[in-house]
Order: C-alpha cells, then structure tokens, then sequence
C-alpha cells in the first residue's frame, strides 16, 4: 500500500468517526446542528479521498471530471437551496425526495460497476447478490419515495388507492426478485437480469406505497428512508467500499430503529401501516356534542383567561391542530406573557404529536421556545395532577383516555395525562375527530372546557383576554 492509499485509508476511518460522532449528537436538539455538520465534514473527507484515489489511479478521464464537476456543482447548489428554501411543514417530502435520490443513485452505481467489470464471469456471489439487493431495494426506495412525497404534497390523492389485482402484484413481485438475482449470479453481465429486477422492483415501489393512507405517509417515509441506507450499504460491497457500507449501514439502522419506535408509540406494528386502513382523521362532528353524542361543556376567551391568569402552573399541550393553523409564535406570545406574571409554563411534547418525528420540537423552536420548557411525556405526566390548567392545543389522540382501555383505535399507546389535571380546555375547531379517527373521553370530562376556535385565532383572542385580566 503507497502513501496515497494509506492516507485514504485514514480519510475513511476519520469520515466513519464523524459519521456515527455525528449521529450521536442528533440525540438531542441541543447538540443535532453540530452533529449534521460533522457528518457532512464526515461525507465531504470521503468524496475528497475517493477523488484523490481515483485520480492517482489515473482512473478519472477528462469526461469524467466534468461530469464530477458538474455533478458535485449541480447536485450541492441543488440540495442546498431546497433545504434552504423549504418550509417546515413541506419537510417530510423533502426527505423523501432525499432519499428517492440515495435510493436512485445506489442503484446506478451497483448498475454501472457491473457493466463496467472486466470479466463479469468471476464475479463472485458475494458481490452479485448484493448488487441484486441494491438495484431491488434501491429502485424500490426510488419510485416509493416518489409517490409518497406526491401524497404529502397532495399531487397524488392522500387516501388509499388500491387498484385491481393489487394484492396479486405484490406477491408475485418477490419471486420476480428471487428469479432476478439467481439470474444475476450466473450471469453477472445480464442487462436483462438487471433490466427485469430494476422494472419489478419499481413498480413494486409505487404497489407497495399507493395504498397506504397520506397520514400514515411519516412512517413509511422513515422506513424508506432506512432502504436507502441498505441499498448504499449494497452498493458499498459491490465497490468494496467501506465508507459506503458504514454509512449506508448507520442510516439503515437508525432509520429503522425510527420507524419502528414511531410504530411502537402509536402502538401499531409497521406490517398493519404497510396494509394501511388506519382513519385519516378529517370527520367533522357537530360543535357540542361528540359522536357518541355525550354533551361537553363550551367555554369563552374569557372564561379561558380568567383560568390562566389565576393559575400558578400551566401545562400546553400542542399538536397536529397547532401546526396545522401555523399558531406556535401566538401560543409562544401568550406563554411569555403568561410568564411575566409568575405563571409557570411548561410543554408537553408526546412522541408522535403532530405528523412526523420531532413535529412539536421543531414548530415550538420556530417560535423560539426556550428548550428547557419543552418535557417528555416520562417527566411530565407526574406534573398533571399538580397543574392548575392543562391547556390542549389541537392535539386530540395523544391525550386520549380511551386508549388505557383494550378494544379501540389507539388501545394501549401510551398518552399525556392531561385528565389528571385540576382543570382543562381543549383549543379546537370542531368535535372533529384526530388522526384515530375515533371521539375523544377527555372532551366529556366535567374538568374539561371546550374552547372552539381555529389555533391562531383562539391563541389571539386568549392573549388580548389574559391581558386585561392581568394588568
Ligand atoms: P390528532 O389526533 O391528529 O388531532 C389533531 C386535532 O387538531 C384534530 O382533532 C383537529 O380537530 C385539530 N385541528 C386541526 N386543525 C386545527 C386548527 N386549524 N386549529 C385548531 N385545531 C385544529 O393530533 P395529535 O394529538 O397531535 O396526534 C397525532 C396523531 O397522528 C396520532 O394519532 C399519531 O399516532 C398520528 N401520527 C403521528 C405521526 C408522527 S411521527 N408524529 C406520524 C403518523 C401519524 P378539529 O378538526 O376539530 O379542529
């Protein structure tokens, strides 16, 4: 081994380091900025060393260095200004678009090295049986990925789609796949191996994702976001490269250890979201009553104000409703003017409020929240019974009662204890149901005060309200 290679060697050990450095940090959304800065150096020190190699090797023709060139230009300037340009609510298609593209080039590379290999007949198994994986989960992640960040954004329709022989396809898809691969091993070169497993695996893609519910579409995008890290990891066998593997194999872990704690908090397994059927959450039920028809008690601005100006502890409760109205800097305005009084404000943040992992943290940071209000669901459910008021902002399945009892949608996710509160109101539109798609207990709580109103505008009215109570 020269100097050059030993120095790339270290290159890639160093970029590992920050790699699974890197994903350390992003434990806490403290240190997570740092933490995504250091993968990048981690990414940036990998592609330099792999240039550096290559064109010791002579291995780069002037083509390709343009192609480098215009590649590296276009695809940073690219990525760079969707990240930069995007609003937080349109995140999750990003992400998926993100790891359409993994997805994609993973493929190409696994593609091209195997057309570009000398002598193909001794290829070996442990290089084509990867690269079979890698064009089959590559290709899935791409034409998935698609169609799921075309849900969010509403270019596709949201609701399960489910055409005729569905079921059929993606049964007989798999075998499609095995057929492929065994093809591929005995004859490495095969552009008809690859061109059957490639259009399978595409089309099992779009069968796979069509018929799971919009808001179901987090989930799946965090295991689709763990496929792309696989079919990288493919991809790095087939290179023998072990930078690709590490990363590939550190986003495919965490990605799956997501997804599947994202399951775990909605008490839902990934294969019954993968069969989809889960409410979408959209029914509206008549101001007054819920479904079952059990009357709950609406209250006023006022009756609302009076509450929080004489209280000493006030717990908020945000969700989905609070993102979907864009309200976090009213309800920031209101908490500090609550604090100014002496009021002490805490949040509490459920794991799967809102619509994709870190929802609530991300929106209640846009309104510069400090971090230290913002607690788990471990430390603050202890904290309900001593709160003079738990103020609930369109959040609805989270604090939920009906799910400490066996035989309903939510049965067995753990919730927000805001029943245990001394008092509470609820800041919604309508009796409209969550994303369970089933009526809330806590609303026909005697404790409860039902203050119906868009997100924004309650927080608004709640605000000048307080004021005159307290000054
Ligand atoms: P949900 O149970 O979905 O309830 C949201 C509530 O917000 C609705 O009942 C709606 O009632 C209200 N709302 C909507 N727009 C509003 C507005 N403009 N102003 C005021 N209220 C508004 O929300 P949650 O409690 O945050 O629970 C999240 C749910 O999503 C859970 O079931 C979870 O399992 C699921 N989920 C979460 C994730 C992740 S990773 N977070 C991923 C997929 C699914 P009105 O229509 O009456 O206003």
């Amino acid at each position: 081994m020269n100097t050059v290679e030993t120095t790339v060697g270290y290159a890639f050990l160093g970029a590992a380091a920050c790699f699974v450095l890197g994903l350390h940090l992003m434990n806490s959304p403290r240190t997570a900025r740092r933490g995504n800065t250091l993968s990048a150096a981690g990414m940036a020190a990998a592609i330099s060393a792999t240039v550096v190699l290559l064109a010791g090797q002579g291995a780069i023709t002037a083509t390709g260095w343009l192609v480098l060139l215009l590649g590296g230009v276009l695809g940073s300037g690219l990525g760079l200004y969707a990240a930069r340009s995007v609003e937080m609510t349109s995140m999750p298609q990003l992400v998926s678009l993100f790891n359409a593209v993994g997805g994609g080039a993973a493929v190409l590379i696994t593609v091209t090295d195997l057309l570009q290999t000398a002598h193909p007949g001794d290829l070996a198994a442990r290089v084509t049986v990867p690269g079979a994986l890698d064009i089959v989960i590559g290709a899935v992640t791409f034409s998935g990925s698609f169609i799921a960040a075309g849900k969010l954004q509403g270019t596709i329709p949201g609701r399960p789609i489910v055409f005729p022989g569905a079921r059929a396809t993606s049964v007989a898809l798999p075998a499609v796949f095995a057929l492929g691969t065994l093809w591929l091993v005995l004859d490495p070169a095969s552009v008809t191996a690859m061109l059957i497993l490639l259009l399978a695996a595409l089309a099992f893609g779009v069968s796979m994702v069509l018929p799971i519910g919009g808001a179901d579409m987090p989930v799946v995008i965090s295991l689709l976001n763990a496929f792309t890290g696989t079919a990288v990891a493919m991809a790095g066998f087939v290179l023998d490269e072990p930078a690709l593997i590490i990363a590939g194999a550190l986003v495919g872990a965490s990605g799956g250890i997501l997804t599947k704690l994202m399951a775990d908090a909605m008490n839902r397994s990934i294969a019954n979201i993968i069969i989809g059927g889960f409410g979408t959450g959209d029914t509206v039920v008549a101001v007054g009553t819920d479904a079952a028809g059990a009357q709950v008690r609406s209250v006023s601005a006022d009756d609302v104000a009076i509450q929080l100006a004489y209280a000493s502890k006030v717990i908020i409760v945000p969700g989905y409703g609070l993102a979907a109205a864009q309200a976090q800097h009213e309800l920031g305005d209101l908490a500090n003017l609550l604090e100014e009084h002496g009021i002490d404000v805490s949040y509490a943040i459920h794991p799967v409020a809102g619509r994709m992992p870190g929802h609530m943290n991300v929106l209640l940071a846009e309104a510069n929240v400090p971090y230290p209000q913002l607690k788990e669901m471990e430390d603050v459910n202890p904290e309900f019974p001593q709160a003079d008021v738990a103020l609930v902002i369109g959040a609805n399945d989270v604090t939920n009662p009906a799910a400490r009892r066996p035989g309903n949608a939510i049965s067995g996710m753990p919730i927000l204890d805001v029943d245990k509160a001394k008092s509470i109101v609820v800041i919604k539109r309508s009796m409209g149901h969550g994303y369970a798609g089933i009526d809330n207990e806590l609303y026909a709580n005697p404790k409860t005060g039902m203050f119906f109103s868009d997100a924004k505008k309650g927080l608004a009215e709640l605000k000048s309200a307080v004021r005159t109570f307290v000054s």
